[in-house]
Protein backbone atom coordinates (compact mmCIF):
# COMPACT_ATOMS: atom_id res chain seq x y z
CA UNK A 1 0.00 0.00 0.00
CA UNK A 2 0.89 3.40 -0.75
CA UNK A 3 -0.15 6.75 -1.19
CA UNK A 4 1.47 10.28 -1.17
CA UNK A 5 0.19 13.00 0.48
CA UNK A 6 2.14 15.60 -0.93
CA UNK A 7 1.62 19.83 0.30
CA UNK A 8 4.49 20.95 -1.85
CA UNK A 9 2.88 22.43 -4.99
CA UNK A 10 0.28 24.03 -3.10
CA UNK A 11 2.37 26.07 -0.76
CA UNK A 12 5.13 26.87 -3.21
CA UNK A 13 4.83 30.58 -3.25
CA UNK A 14 3.99 30.65 0.45
CA UNK A 15 7.34 28.71 0.66
CA UNK A 16 9.10 31.13 -1.47
CA UNK A 17 7.73 34.46 0.77
CA UNK A 18 8.12 33.13 3.95
CA UNK A 19 12.00 31.80 2.70
CA UNK A 20 12.48 35.89 1.53
CA UNK A 21 11.21 37.50 5.12
CA UNK A 22 12.57 34.97 6.91
CA UNK A 23 16.33 35.64 5.56
CA UNK A 24 15.63 39.11 5.41
CA UNK A 25 14.39 39.71 8.82
CA UNK A 26 17.37 37.60 10.29
CA UNK A 27 19.70 39.83 8.28
CA UNK A 28 18.41 43.03 9.43
CA UNK A 29 18.15 42.18 13.15
CA UNK A 30 21.52 42.78 15.63
CA UNK A 31 22.97 40.58 15.76
CA UNK A 32 22.27 39.36 12.43
CA UNK A 33 21.17 35.53 12.24
CA UNK A 34 20.01 33.11 9.76
CA UNK A 35 18.00 30.11 10.44
CA UNK A 36 19.57 26.90 9.82
CA UNK A 37 16.81 24.73 8.93
CA UNK A 38 17.52 26.06 5.46
CA UNK A 39 20.79 24.87 5.21
CA UNK A 40 19.20 22.08 3.25
CA UNK A 41 18.77 22.83 -0.34
CA UNK A 42 19.94 19.94 -3.29
CA UNK A 43 23.94 20.64 -2.15
CA UNK A 44 23.02 21.22 1.56
CA UNK A 45 21.72 18.05 1.80
CA UNK A 46 25.06 16.43 -0.19
CA UNK A 47 27.53 18.31 2.73
CA UNK A 48 24.95 17.16 5.45
CA UNK A 49 25.57 13.41 3.61
CA UNK A 50 29.61 14.17 4.00
CA UNK A 51 29.67 15.37 7.11
CA UNK A 52 27.61 12.57 8.37
CA UNK A 53 30.61 10.53 6.99
CA UNK A 54 33.20 12.44 8.72
CA UNK A 55 35.53 10.75 11.43
CA UNK A 56 34.94 13.84 13.66
CA UNK A 57 31.28 14.19 13.04
CA UNK A 58 30.67 10.88 16.02
CA UNK A 59 26.85 11.71 15.92
CA UNK A 60 25.54 9.66 13.17
CA UNK A 61 27.77 6.44 14.21
CA UNK A 62 26.61 6.63 17.47
CA UNK A 63 23.02 6.75 16.63
CA UNK A 64 23.44 4.08 14.45
CA UNK A 65 24.90 1.82 16.36
CA UNK A 66 21.99 2.33 18.51
CA UNK A 67 19.53 0.92 15.57
CA UNK A 68 21.74 -1.64 14.57
CA UNK A 69 22.95 -3.04 17.83
CA UNK A 70 20.14 -2.62 20.49
CA UNK A 71 17.33 -2.77 17.72
CA UNK A 72 15.44 -5.49 19.90
CA UNK A 73 15.33 -3.21 22.61
CA UNK A 74 14.11 -0.29 20.70
CA UNK A 75 11.35 -1.99 19.53
CA UNK A 76 10.15 -3.52 23.07
CA UNK A 77 10.71 0.05 24.27
CA UNK A 78 8.21 1.33 21.74
CA UNK A 79 5.60 -1.05 23.00
CA UNK A 80 5.55 -2.70 19.24
CA UNK A 81 3.87 -5.69 19.99
CA UNK A 82 0.52 -4.88 21.75
CA UNK A 83 -1.68 -3.57 19.26
CA UNK A 84 -1.77 -1.69 15.98
CA UNK A 85 0.18 1.38 15.59
CA UNK A 86 1.67 4.48 13.59
CA UNK A 87 4.93 5.13 13.79
CA UNK A 88 5.76 8.67 12.40
CA UNK A 89 9.12 10.29 11.69
CA UNK A 90 10.12 13.39 11.62
CA UNK A 91 12.36 14.83 8.77
CA UNK A 92 12.80 11.21 7.83
CA UNK A 93 15.94 11.99 5.43
CA UNK A 94 17.04 8.96 3.64
CA UNK A 95 15.98 6.82 6.99
CA UNK A 96 19.16 5.14 7.03
CA UNK A 97 18.75 4.62 10.87
CA UNK A 98 15.40 3.87 11.48
CA UNK A 99 15.26 1.39 8.43
CA UNK A 100 16.76 -0.95 10.70
CA UNK A 101 14.18 -0.89 13.31
CA UNK A 102 11.66 -1.25 10.35
CA UNK A 103 12.89 -4.33 9.21
CA UNK A 104 13.03 -5.66 12.47
CA UNK A 105 9.14 -4.91 13.00
CA UNK A 106 8.22 -6.41 9.78
CA UNK A 107 10.28 -9.61 10.41
CA UNK A 108 8.27 -9.34 13.93
CA UNK A 109 4.94 -9.02 12.04
CA UNK A 110 4.08 -5.90 14.32
CA UNK A 111 1.00 -3.97 12.98
CA UNK A 112 1.71 -0.67 11.77
CA UNK A 113 2.37 1.84 9.32
CA UNK A 114 5.13 3.99 8.69
CA UNK A 115 4.53 7.77 8.08
CA UNK A 116 8.07 9.68 6.82
CA UNK A 117 7.19 13.57 7.26
CA UNK A 118 9.51 15.53 5.32
CA UNK A 119 9.82 19.15 3.74
CA UNK A 120 11.61 17.68 0.65
CA UNK A 121 9.15 16.14 -1.50
CA UNK A 122 11.79 14.94 -3.41
CA UNK A 123 13.57 13.26 -0.25
CA UNK A 124 9.95 11.26 0.40
CA UNK A 125 9.81 10.06 -3.09
CA UNK A 126 13.29 8.67 -2.95
CA UNK A 127 12.35 6.74 0.06
CA UNK A 128 9.40 5.32 -0.77
CA UNK A 129 10.83 3.95 -3.42
CA UNK A 130 14.17 2.64 -1.50
CA UNK A 131 12.22 1.06 1.42
CA UNK A 132 9.71 -0.65 -0.85
CA UNK A 133 12.61 -2.76 -2.70
CA UNK A 134 14.53 -3.30 0.66
CA UNK A 135 11.39 -4.02 2.61
CA UNK A 136 8.35 -4.71 0.58
CA UNK A 137 6.27 -5.83 3.39
CA UNK A 138 6.74 -2.69 4.58
CA UNK A 139 3.03 -0.22 4.73
CA UNK A 140 4.56 3.19 4.08
CA UNK A 141 2.49 6.42 3.83
CA UNK A 142 5.09 9.59 2.67
CA UNK A 143 4.12 12.95 3.82
CA UNK A 144 5.53 15.80 2.53
CA UNK A 145 5.02 18.93 4.30
CA UNK A 146 5.94 20.77 8.07
CA UNK A 147 5.91 18.61 11.28
CA UNK A 148 2.91 19.96 13.03
CA UNK A 149 0.59 20.35 9.72
CA UNK A 150 1.26 16.72 8.49
CA UNK A 151 0.86 15.41 11.76
CA UNK A 152 -2.72 16.85 12.14
CA UNK A 153 -3.55 15.30 8.65
CA UNK A 154 -2.04 11.98 10.14
CA UNK A 155 -4.96 12.45 13.20
CA UNK A 156 -7.54 13.26 10.62
CA UNK A 157 -6.64 9.34 8.78
CA UNK A 158 -5.77 7.54 11.93
CA UNK A 159 -6.83 7.22 15.32
CA UNK A 160 -4.55 4.50 16.13
CA UNK A 161 -1.75 4.60 18.85
CA UNK A 162 0.90 6.86 17.58
CA UNK A 163 4.86 6.24 18.16
CA UNK A 164 6.95 9.41 16.54
CA UNK A 165 10.79 9.15 16.07
CA UNK A 166 12.36 12.71 16.19
CA UNK A 167 16.13 11.27 15.51
CA UNK A 168 19.99 12.81 14.76
CA UNK A 169 19.74 15.27 17.85
CA UNK A 170 17.54 17.22 15.30
CA UNK A 171 16.02 18.72 18.23
CA UNK A 172 19.63 20.01 19.36
CA UNK A 173 19.30 22.45 16.58
CA UNK A 174 16.26 24.69 18.63
CA UNK A 175 17.12 26.73 21.60
CA UNK A 176 16.11 25.02 24.66
CA UNK A 177 13.54 26.89 25.54
CA UNK A 178 12.36 26.46 21.63
CA UNK A 179 12.72 22.64 22.68
CA UNK A 180 10.31 22.76 25.43
CA UNK A 181 7.87 24.94 23.25
CA UNK A 182 8.08 22.05 20.55
CA UNK A 183 7.58 19.19 23.16
CA UNK A 184 4.46 20.53 24.32
CA UNK A 185 3.56 21.80 20.94
CA UNK A 186 4.20 17.93 20.29
CA UNK A 187 2.14 16.79 22.99
CA UNK A 188 -0.88 18.58 22.12
CA UNK A 189 -1.01 16.64 19.36
CA UNK A 190 -1.10 13.13 20.67
CA UNK A 191 -2.65 10.98 23.42
CA UNK A 192 -1.92 9.25 26.77
CA UNK A 193 -0.23 6.03 26.05
CA UNK A 194 1.61 7.38 22.82
CA UNK A 195 5.14 7.35 22.07
CA UNK A 196 8.45 9.51 21.27
CA UNK A 197 11.61 8.52 20.55
CA UNK A 198 13.53 11.16 20.38
CA UNK A 199 17.57 11.40 19.88
CA UNK A 200 19.77 13.53 22.21
CA UNK A 201 23.75 14.44 21.31
CA UNK A 202 25.34 14.32 25.42
CA UNK A 203 27.50 17.04 26.95
CA UNK A 204 30.74 15.16 26.58
CA UNK A 205 34.65 16.46 26.74
CA UNK A 206 34.23 19.65 24.76
CA UNK A 207 37.11 19.18 22.34
CA UNK A 208 34.92 15.82 21.10
CA UNK A 209 31.92 18.11 20.64
CA UNK A 210 33.86 21.43 19.43
CA UNK A 211 35.89 18.92 16.77
CA UNK A 212 32.73 17.47 15.12
CA UNK A 213 31.21 21.28 14.12
CA UNK A 214 35.03 22.15 12.64
CA UNK A 215 36.94 20.08 10.63
CA UNK A 216 39.76 20.88 9.50
CA UNK A 217 38.82 19.89 5.93
CA UNK A 218 36.17 22.75 5.93
CA UNK A 219 32.96 20.73 5.21
CA UNK A 220 30.98 21.85 8.38
CA UNK A 221 32.65 25.57 6.96
CA UNK A 222 31.45 24.97 3.28
CA UNK A 223 27.91 23.85 4.80
CA UNK A 224 27.45 26.85 6.61
CA UNK A 225 29.05 29.16 3.59
CA UNK A 226 26.32 27.18 1.01
CA UNK A 227 23.13 28.92 2.66
CA UNK A 228 24.59 31.94 1.28
CA UNK A 229 25.01 30.93 -2.21
CA UNK A 230 21.08 29.77 -1.43
CA UNK A 231 20.47 33.49 -0.63
CA UNK A 232 22.19 34.29 -4.03
CA UNK A 233 20.32 31.93 -6.11
CA UNK A 234 17.51 32.00 -4.39
CA UNK A 235 16.90 36.00 -3.55
CA UNK A 236 18.98 37.39 -6.11
CA UNK A 237 21.52 38.26 -4.47
CA UNK A 238 25.48 38.98 -4.58
CA UNK A 239 27.45 37.42 -1.22
CA UNK A 240 30.76 36.77 -2.34
CA UNK A 241 31.10 33.95 -0.07
CA UNK A 242 35.02 34.16 -0.32
CA UNK A 243 34.82 37.00 2.30
CA UNK A 244 33.01 34.71 5.05
CA UNK A 245 34.77 32.89 7.61
CA UNK A 246 33.17 30.05 9.90
CA UNK A 247 33.52 30.81 13.12
CA UNK A 248 32.07 27.41 15.85
CA UNK A 249 32.12 27.72 19.66
CA UNK A 250 31.22 24.95 22.57
CA UNK A 251 30.44 26.27 25.73
CA UNK A 252 30.51 23.06 28.14
CA UNK A 253 29.00 24.96 30.90
CA UNK A 254 25.28 25.45 29.17
CA UNK A 255 25.69 23.23 26.43
CA UNK A 256 25.19 25.19 23.60
CA UNK A 257 27.34 24.47 20.21
CA UNK A 258 27.17 27.15 17.83
CA UNK A 259 28.26 28.56 14.34
CA UNK A 260 28.64 32.14 12.80
CA UNK A 261 29.69 33.31 9.57
CA UNK A 262 32.00 36.29 9.96
CA UNK A 263 32.27 39.11 7.09
CA UNK A 264 35.79 39.68 6.70
CA UNK A 265 35.59 42.85 5.27
CA UNK A 266 33.42 45.99 5.68
CA UNK A 267 30.69 45.21 2.81
CA UNK A 268 27.49 45.58 1.80
CA UNK A 269 25.18 43.16 0.37
CA UNK A 270 22.42 43.39 -2.03
CA UNK A 271 19.16 41.22 -1.43
CA UNK A 272 16.84 41.27 -3.58
CA UNK A 273 16.14 45.41 -3.59
CA UNK A 274 17.61 45.68 -0.15
CA UNK A 275 21.12 46.74 0.76
CA UNK A 276 22.82 45.28 4.27
CA UNK A 277 25.70 46.26 5.64
CA UNK A 278 28.60 43.92 7.34
CA UNK A 279 30.98 45.50 9.52
CA UNK A 280 34.42 44.07 9.35
CA UNK A 281 34.44 40.58 11.75
CA UNK A 282 30.74 41.53 12.25
CA UNK A 283 29.11 37.55 12.89
CA UNK A 284 25.93 36.08 11.82
CA UNK A 285 24.98 33.45 13.94
CA UNK A 286 23.35 30.41 12.13
CA UNK A 287 23.22 27.22 13.93
CA UNK A 288 22.58 26.01 17.47
CA UNK A 289 23.60 22.37 18.15
CA UNK A 290 22.72 21.85 21.43
CA UNK A 291 24.14 19.33 24.11
CA UNK A 292 22.06 17.97 26.74
CA UNK A 293 23.26 15.85 30.28
CA UNK A 294 20.04 13.22 30.99
CA UNK A 295 19.07 14.73 33.60
CA UNK A 296 17.97 17.54 31.43
CA UNK A 297 16.43 15.69 29.28
CA UNK A 298 14.94 14.20 32.20
CA UNK A 299 13.28 17.15 33.33
CA UNK A 300 12.76 18.34 29.57
CA UNK A 301 10.02 15.49 29.39
CA UNK A 302 8.34 15.98 32.67
CA UNK A 303 7.70 19.56 31.92
CA UNK A 304 6.15 19.11 29.01
CA UNK A 305 3.27 15.77 29.82
CA UNK A 306 6.02 12.82 29.34
CA UNK A 307 7.34 10.47 31.45
CA UNK A 308 10.80 9.28 30.60
CA UNK A 309 10.49 5.38 30.30
CA UNK A 310 14.15 4.59 29.04
CA UNK A 311 17.02 5.55 27.48
CA UNK A 312 18.78 3.97 25.01
CA UNK A 313 22.64 4.77 24.24
CA UNK A 314 25.54 3.99 22.16
CA UNK A 315 28.57 1.99 23.92
CA UNK A 316 30.56 5.10 24.40
CA UNK A 317 27.51 6.91 26.10
CA UNK A 318 27.89 9.79 24.15
CA UNK A 319 24.31 9.95 22.65
CA UNK A 320 21.05 8.51 23.70
CA UNK A 321 17.69 7.79 22.08
CA UNK A 322 15.02 8.34 25.16
CA UNK A 323 11.79 6.78 25.51
CA UNK A 324 8.97 8.72 26.50
CA UNK A 325 5.58 7.95 26.83
CA UNK A 326 2.70 10.47 26.80
CA UNK A 327 1.08 11.05 30.33
C1 LIG B 1 21.23 17.62 11.65
C2 LIG B 1 20.86 19.12 13.42
C3 LIG B 1 21.71 16.98 13.88
O1 LIG B 1 23.39 19.98 14.65
O2 LIG B 1 24.55 18.15 14.67
C4 LIG B 1 25.97 19.08 11.54
C5 LIG B 1 23.43 19.57 11.76
N1 LIG B 1 25.39 21.14 11.60
N2 LIG B 1 27.08 19.84 11.45
C6 LIG B 1 23.76 18.93 14.13
C7 LIG B 1 24.89 19.92 11.62
C8 LIG B 1 26.72 21.09 11.47
C9 LIG B 1 23.18 18.51 12.78
N3 LIG B 1 21.75 18.09 12.92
Amino acid sequence: MRRNIDMENFSYTETQDKFRNEILNGLKENPKHLLSKYFYDKKGDLLFQQIMKMPEYYLTDCELEIFTEKTADLANAINAFDEPFDLIELGAGDATKSSFLLDFLVKQNADFTYMPIDISGNIIEVLEDRLALKIPDLHIVGLNGEYFEMLDKVNEISSKRKVILFLGSNIGNMEVEEAYHFCSELRQKLNPGDILLIGFDLKKNPHTILQAYNDKTGITAAFNLNLLTRINEGLNADFDVNTFQHYQTYDPLTGACRSYLISLKDQMVTIENEKIQFKENEAVYMEISQKYSLDEINVMAAKNGFEPLREISDSKKWFIDAIWEVV
